[in-house]
């Protein structure tokens, strides 16, 4: 490769940090077929994609960006054997924990997204802690899909609306997509400018439904637990030579 083509190589391979998504979203898919790959039990992937959790947290407050979310577990995830979800579970509690100790040090901002009432109440209670903390942090917020589906959200938002008519706050007419979104677990936070698929598979499985009405997808091939800095970089890098039209013509 000549002197040109490596400058170019390279040139093509930096982050424009004066253009970063706010708001990246990531579905954290692979971990199973990463661990049967090795011969070990899919659960050793769960593990694995956990720790790649906090690394990518980690590298994208470094970078600037303002939020992250990630899907941990699905509503639709109910239907894997008991020891997974105990292990997925058991993943999220050590996390939590971890995350209570040190979010305030670390100034990260944690907020879960989904329904919590089908989790254990101890975990009820560490997300509770995390909440709290989190409304005396500023800056990075990682926020965690968990028992979350987009179909779920935007019913429970329906429902939430539909009751507060009923008590005369609001008025069905005068609903704009502003106030829906009042409604939904991202209150307050900007859409995924960037939205995230590891693992060859190219499907939203019920993800940020309404949140990703102008989003820009990233499908790799890579499995979550071989994610790395370099993977959400090739990422960043992508979406910045999109060309977003928000229905609108090419400038
Ligand atoms: C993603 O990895 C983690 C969760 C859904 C909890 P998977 O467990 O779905 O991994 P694959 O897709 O089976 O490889
Ligand atoms: C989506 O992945 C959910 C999470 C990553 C938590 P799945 O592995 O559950 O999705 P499908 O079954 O491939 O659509
Ligand atoms: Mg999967």
């Amino acid at each position: 490769m000549g002197l040109f083509d490596s400058k170019k190589s390279h040139q093509a391979g930096q982050v424009d940090m004066s253009r970063l998504p706010r708001h990246i979203a990531i579905i954290m898919d692979g971990n199973g077929r990463w661990a049967k790959q090795r011969g070990l039990p899919r659960t050793a992937g769960h593990k694995v994609g956990a720790e790649v959790f906090r690394k990518i947290a980690t590298y994208c407050k470094e970078l600037g960006v303002e939020y992250l979310t990630v899907y941990a577990f699905s509503t639709e995830n109910w239907k894997r054997p008991a020891d997974e979800v105990s292990t997925i579970m058991g993943l999220l509690k050590q996390y939590m924990l971890e995350a209570i100790e040190s979010m305030e040090r670390d100034q990260i901002r944690l907020k879960f997204f989904g329904d919590m009432s089908a989790i254990s109440p101890e975990l009820q209670e560490m997300v509770e802690r995390t909440n709290a903390i989190s409304r005396e942090i500023d800056g990075f917020q990682a926020n965690i899909c968990l028992n979350y589906g987009g179909r779920d959200e935007l019913l429970r938002a329906a429902r939430a609306f539909a009751a507060d008519c009923v008590a005369g706050e609001r008025s069905a007419d005068a609903l704009t997509e502003a106030e829906f979104g009042e409604y939904l677990f991202s209150a307050g936070i900007p859409d995924p400018e960037l939205i995230i698929r590891p693992s060859g598979e190219v499907r939203l499985s019920n993800f940020l439904l309404w949140q990703c009405a102008y989003s820009e997808f990233y499908f790799c091939d890579t499995l979550w637990p071989d994610f790395n800095e370099r993977t959400l970089d090739e990422a960043i890098i992508d979406y910045q030579k999109r060309d977003r039209r928000f229905g609108g013509v090419k400038k």
